[in-house]
């Protein structure tokens, strides 16, 4: 790092605002809320969703009560499109909830998503150009004119179109992008150029939504500007003032609460913050937020282990262990003096001496959203991954890899439900090697030895195959490649190691390593773990392992 960051970085230059009124506001209602999590969300993911996931996402946000939600970017891809077709041909957009499309200021773009939208009952078409200096001057090549005509041209596009989509609800929103690191006078008047176009009335009004596109400065700024924007707005009445929080420098939800202080009605963001680099605003926390100030939120998180489960399913994005509210570990006690305190509070509040919430340690009452509060890591068949990969790893040093936590917690579950109590941690462990290590059914290692030299080995082994020894000798650049080899050869089906990872499990020269190995055939995965005094042999037999576990 530099010793003068300063020579590289500069501060960003706040408006003055010296007569904000926001420090002094409190939040008494909810705002609307809108979840982006299939457009901003899915596009952040290293694997997009496919329909079938996006469609079950979508049910999951209509079940906790959203009533806008936006749904992709139509003319982006063929399944964002077929997406949209899907979801209003089939039927499946409840009449009280409005379908959000992103489309940029291009009149082809703009022509698909009018002709995605056919059909739909109720619709927020939401146009975005990026209006901060940075674009200007890199990416647009475009004077502050030339921007503020891009907003204008793209508004009439779609306003020339509208006629088209009778018997649809429409609502018109504009993002002028990466408003927060944009000259707000600026951004005030691409927005109230828009409105010039559009022509919003107080019954039907436009969204104006003012992202935080990157975070880059302190939240109490963000809301300076939000105060400003809507303090300085001509036809303030006709316009929904929204906002679009990420989270680069941590604030998202900071910021999102001061600006709705500040004048903001509606709130975008995703389940549990996914989204671009550091995310989205999490709305699960901002609503919870509200509801342990005795606000109700308008949406219901009354089960969060069962969302956590479904949007880890369909993003394949984790849920960190610490997470406000929805993480596993946030109402688990380590420390004992949190313990007592807890338990003499839940007491009080059991034997009904208090008619407000008001437990050490504990913000609000888990069970509210079907969580329950634990002293120590306990593991039953609903417990989470996360329970059984900390239990493992802090009990017997298994750090069990993500992707395998995935595939072992449901198989824990499974096994903790067949016997019908909670289990602790050595009975987890048995089970952990009982599944993985401690597997001979069809593969068995007999003997193995590897010769080689920088970049060629040369492997040697004996295996017992359904009981029946076979010898096998393989080649390749490393020890796991060599055996591989070897094992292809003598006619099992081509299969690649698709991750790898080992460590020791105690110390010492005594130390045991244990090793980890996915193996891919086709379509299939499957994991397999090896514990050996040499991590050689480990790495042999989590090949042996998995392959095991395929049959
Ligand atoms: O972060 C952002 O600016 C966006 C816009 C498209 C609203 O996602
Ligand atoms: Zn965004």
């Amino acid at each position: 790092m530099l010793e003068q960051p300063s020579h590289k970085y500069t501060r960003f230059h706040p408006l003055s605002l010296k007569d904000r009124t926001w420090p002094d506001r409190f939040l008494e209602h909810p705002p609307i809320w809108c979840s982006v999590d299939l457009r901003d969300g899915n596009q952040a993911l290293p694997v997009p969703m496919n329909v079938g996931q996006k469609l079950e996402l979508f049910q999951a946000l209509v079940g906790c009560g959203f009533k806008e939600i936006e749904i992709g970017f139509p003319a982006a891809s063929n399944t964002e499109y077929a997406f949209n077709r899907h979801l209003i041909e089939e039927e499946r957009i409840p009449e009280d909830v409005a379908v959000q499309v992103l489309v940029q200021a291009r009149e082809d773009l703009i022509e698909r998503t009018i002709q995605s939208l056919k059909g739909a009952k109720r619709v927020i078409i939401h146009l975005y150009n990026s209006v901060s200096p940075a674009q200007r001057r890199i990416v647009f090549r475009l004077e502050k004119s030339q921007i503020l005509q891009l907003a204008v041209q793209g508004t009439r596009w779609i306003k020339e179109r509208i006629h088209r989509l009778s018997g649809t609800e429409v609502t018109f929103q504009y993002s002028p992008e990466s408003f927060s690191c944009t000259e707000v006078d600026f951004a005030r008047d691409v927005c109230e150029a828009v409105m010039a176009e559009w022509q919003p009335t107080p019954e039907k009004k436009i969204i104006l939504n003012l992202p935080a596109t990157v975070e880059v400065t302190m939240p109490n700024v963000y809301a300076d500007q939000i105060e400003w924007f809507c303090r300085n707005l001509k036809n303030r009445d006709s316009a929904t003032i929204s906002i679009h929080t990420h989270n680069d420098r941590g604030c998202g939800v900071a910021a999102t609460e001061l600006a709705l202080l500040a004048g903001a009605a509606r709130v975008e963001g995703t389940l549990f913050g996914n989204g671009e680099r550091t995310g989205n605003l999490d709305i699960i926390t901002v609503a919870l937020n509200l509801y342990m100030h005795g606000i109700s939120p308008g949406l219901n998180f009354g089960n969060l282990n069962e969302l956590v489960e479904l949007y880890e399913r369909c993003t394949g994005m984790t849920v960190p262990l610490r997470h406000p509210y929805a993480g596993e570990l946030v109402f688990t006690a380590f420390s004992g003096s949190h313990q007592d305190a807890i338990k003499k509070g839940l007491g009080e509040w059991e034997r009904g001496e208090r008619h407000l919430w008001d437990v050490p340690y504990l913000t609000l009452d888990p069970r509210d959203m079907g969580r329950e509060y634990r002293e120590v890591i306990r593991v039953n068949s609903q417990s989470g991954k996360g329970g059984v990969a900390f239990l493992l790893e802090s009990e017997y040093g298994i750090e069990l890899p993500k992707e395998m936590q995935r595939e072992f917690g449901p198989l824990a579950n499974e096994e903790v439900d067949r016997i019908g109590r909670e289990v602790n941690a050595t009975e987890l462990r048995d089970i952990f090697f009982c599944e993985y290590v401690n597997r001979s059914d069809t593969w068995e290692l007999q003997h193995f030895h590897v010769d080689g030299t920088e970049g060629q080995f040369r492997c040697k082994a004996t295996v017992l195959h359904h009981g029946k020894p076979l010898q096998l000798t393989g080649e390749s650049n490393g020890p796991i490649a060599a055996f591989v080899n070897a094992l292809i050869k003598s006619g099992t089906p081509v299969f690649q190691v698709a991750t790898y990872k080992e460590h020791a499990l105690g110390f010492g020269s005594e130390a045991n390593a244990i090793a980890y190995i996915q193996l891919r055939i086709g379509e299939r995965s499957v994991w397999g773990a090896g514990v050996n005094t040499h991590i050689e042999l480990a790495s042999i037999q989590a090949i042996l392992s998995a392959l095991n576990r395929m049959v």
